[in-house]
């Protein structure tokens, strides 16, 4: 229980990575606000995974409006706001001639501006608190059909280093975690050769599993990380050197 009744914002946590954190937080004695975008029931499941001090908000983080609302409710809810977990995000694979401006839009808001307005509402309500960006390894191991989401992820991971400057001041500390191949929905979906191939490429030989992302979100947020601040944590099996 390192993170007793300290208040929790885990976007994107109906499913998937961002499930398993809210799930580890509340275990660690979290008071977690699940955020979901569509998938009401799913979040409801999370909901029941991390017990009654739990919460669910659907807010789309690509608008900018329900950003501000999720973090509103979230005071209003609970009166402050500890830890901020920007962990929704989607990939649209397409090659480059056919990548529309709404797959561009869609992309960039969701993964790169919502987090960054999150960051912004979220730490005026903050003092010693802990934020932690769900980046990925694909900003530096790249393959055909992602580089616009690695080049939003890649954003991610400089506004991280960036901000951890403008926070400091607040005693916020504020790291990404990179994750590799992750058993979840963005591999859930993929063709089973691709996915085949795609773990030969991991040094471990195997998909990660969202527990193996959530334990080294868990320890960021916690006293045991209290000097770790601007970092980008890769956690891919090795996939990144493979
Ligand atoms: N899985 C991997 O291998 C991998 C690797 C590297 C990085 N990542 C990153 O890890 C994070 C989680 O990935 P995942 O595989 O667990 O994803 P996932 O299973 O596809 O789940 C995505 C989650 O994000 C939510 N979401 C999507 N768009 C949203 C929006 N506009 N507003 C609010 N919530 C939204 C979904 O909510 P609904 O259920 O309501 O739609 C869902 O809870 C993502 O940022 C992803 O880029 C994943």
């Amino acid at each position: 229980m390192r993170l007793r009744d300290k208040v929790a914002i885990v976007t994107g946590s109906s499913r998937g990575i961002g499930r398993a954190i809210a799930v580890r937080l509340a275990k660690e004695g979290c008071k977690v606000v699940i955020n979901y975008h569509e998938d009401l029931k799913a979040a409801e499941e999370t909901k029941e995974l991390c017990g009654k001090d739990s919460f669910a908000i659907k807010a789309d983080v690509s608008k900018v409006s329900e950003c501000k609302d999720l973090v509103d409710e979230t005071i209003k809810k609970f009166g402050k706001v500890d830890i901020l977990v920007n962990n929704a995000g989607i990939v649209i694979r397409k090659q480059l001639q056919d990548f529309t401006e709404k797959d561009w839009d869609i992309t960039i808001d969701t993964n790169l501006k919502g987090p960054f307005f999150l960051i912004q509402y979220a730490s005026k309500h903050m003092q010693n608190g802990s934020i932690i960006n769900i980046s990925a390894a694909r900003i530096v191991k790249h393959r055909a059909t992602t580089a616009t989401y690695a080049a939003s992820k890649a954003g991610l991971a400089s506004l991280t280093q960036g901000l951890a400057l403008e926070l400091a001041d607040k005693k916020i500390r504020i790291n990404a975690v990179a994750p590799g191949p992750t058993r979840s929905g963005q591999y859930e979906t993929l063709p089973e050769a691709l996915v085949k191939q795609v773990v030969e490429a991991v040094p471990l030989k195997r998909l990660g599993e969202p527990e193996e992302i959530a334990n080294v979100v868990a320890f960021l947020a916690s006293d045991e990380a209290s000097f770790v601040n601007g970092s980008v944590i890769l956690v891919d099996g090795g996939y990144h050197v493979g």
